[in-house]
């Protein structure tokens, strides 16, 4: 049923659109099918590249006046028509139409239809190849920054917590069991450093966003006499497309965008399995705060950690899209080819999923709740400090391999009397090597292990100081 009202929903929304004769259809003696229409249409979703379009095309025009291509007038006819068009997209009355396929036709339409003779000269020395790879560009560069600045955001908000609990201890895990005692902020400090690598791809992968791809018309260039260079500094690119073939058919910028947006999801799916576990009352280390939960339709007592369990989905969702567009590409001849238009749904999508996760991210971690107490308790449950009784050994001269089976037997020990090696007696531990004596408990405590550890990148408390102010002076 469902299936059914969506699809006469799709056709209803399709009927409405405006009825326009396509501007190529001179050369065909049959119309297009209404089914084919729809599908190799792409306006419903590319109409949100409008703006980056229009910009293009103003850019293009300019160079077309400055080349003495188009005359003075026609640019300011074919500008004042553009500009009015952007009014009407921003204000919803712009009305796109099905038949004119995209929406470079639609605008280009719509401009003959405000400017006249003029208008039909704006396609002049362009393909859509060409102005399509140009609109994706801006739109990426956009996304890029929007980015950056999100990125830089949370690592703020990581390092508003983090300084907050620099001695605050916690077990660090392997394989998911006690290993050492760590300082909280050194473990996040780990997530900002993965993020300051994620902000530095997207940096680097913007510098190849930002080559400018117009002017290889539809592959070969054009006959015209145009100046890329020029175009390139009005649109603020750094460069212009070496070759005109690559720069109408080339997608890596997308494809290294959504790899960069992968990698980024990732992190954060693997932070959000650490909130997760870490809210769960086995943990009890953190509480997410009311506004980023959602309780259960049959279970009062619920609060579940929703926002981390979809960002850890969502993540599945770019990495799939990552998979669409490396498919996309694989089997293409040059130059371009119409599977590209699908190149869009997925890159707009991965854009709309990774801004609103990054935001969302930033706001729930500002907001964690973390409660000290239990994260000590539970480093001091697994023999934490069980390296650093064998490190301890190794001081005194012990080798080693021997000091770690010293310290197993110490453990077994432990384990059977239901204690902590700190908690034994000297005597005690005194049976499982003569080299052990009183200064042995500074080491053995949470405290002094971390404390013992000052090189660069460790958790020692005042390392992680460092690596802190570090950090900060980076943001
Ligand atoms: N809508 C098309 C796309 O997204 C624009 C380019 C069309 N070019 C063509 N030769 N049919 O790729």
């Amino acid at each position: 049923m469902i299936f059914i009202y969506n699809s006469l929903k799709t056709i209803e929304k399709f009927v409405k659109m405006k009825k326009t004769k396509q501007n190529w259809s001179d050369r065909f003696s049959e119309p297009t099918s209404e089914i084919v229409k729809r599908y190799t249409a792409s306006v419903n979703f590319d109409q949100r590249l409008a703006m980056y379009d229009i910009a293009g095309s103003l850019a293009h025009a300019e160079m077309l006046k400055k080349q003495k291509i188009i005359s003075s007038k026609d640019f300011g006819a074919i500008k004042k028509g553009l500009n009015q068009i952007k009014k009407e997209v921003i204000s919803n009355k712009f009305e796109w139409s099905i038949d004119l396929e995209d929406v470079h036709l639609n605008i280009e339409k719509r401009l003959t239809d405000i400017s006249g003779e003029a208008g039909k000269k704006l396609h002049t020395g362009r393909s859509r190849n060409d102005q399509v790879a140009t609109d994706m560009k801006l739109f990426l560069r956009d996304a890029s920054d929007q980015l950056v600045n999100l990125i830089k955001k949370l690592q703020q908000a990581t390092l508003a917590i983090a300084e907050k609990h620099v001695t605050t201890i916690m077990p660090g895990l392997t394989h998911l069991q006690v290993a050492q005692p760590i300082s909280f902020a050194h473990h996040l400090l780990a997530y900002f450093e993965m993020l300051e690598r994620d902000k530095a791809r997207f940096i680097d992968s913007r510098k190849r966003i930002n080559i400018l791809p117009l002017g290889a018309a539809a592959l070969a260039g054009t006959s015209y006499p145009i100046d890329r260079k020029f175009v390139a500094k009005l649109l603020k690119f750094e460069g212009v497309m070496e070759n005109s073939i690559d720069a109408v058919s080339d997608r890596d910028f997308l494809i290294e965008f959504n790899a960069n947006a992968s990698l980024l999801m990732t992190h954060l799916s693997r932070w959000s399995e650490e909130l997760v576990m870490w809210s769960s009352p086995f943990f009890n280390f953190i509480e997410i705060s009311d506004s980023f939960c959602t309780g259960s339709s049959i279970m009062p007592q619920k609060k579940n950690p929703d926002v981390p369990e979809l960002v850890r989905g969502k993540t599945g969702r770019v990495n799939g899209h990552l998979v669409s567009l490396l498919t996309l590409m694989k089997g293409q001849p040059l130059a371009y080819n119409k599977d590209n238009q699908e190149d869009k749904e997925p890159i707009f999508d991965v854009v709309d999923t990774v801004l609103d996760t990054l935001k969302i991210y930033g706001e729930m971690i500002s907001k964690i709740k973390v409660f000290p107490e239990n994260m000590e308790n539970a480093a001091l449950k697994g023999y934490a400090t069980a390296t650093d009784l064998a490190d301890y050994l190794v001081k005194k001269g012990l080798p080693f391999r021997e000091s770690h089976g010293v310290v197993a037997k110490a453990v077994k020990y432990g384990i059977d009397q239901g204690y902590d090696l700190s908690e034994m007696e000297l005597s005690e531990l005194k049976k499982f090597s003569n080299l052990i004596d009183q200064d042995v408990f500074k080491f053995l405590s949470l405290r002094g292990s971390i404390q013992s550890r000052k090189h660069l990148g460790s958790t020692g408390f005042n390392a992680v100081n460092l690596a802190l102010k570090k950090a900060k002076s980076k943001l």
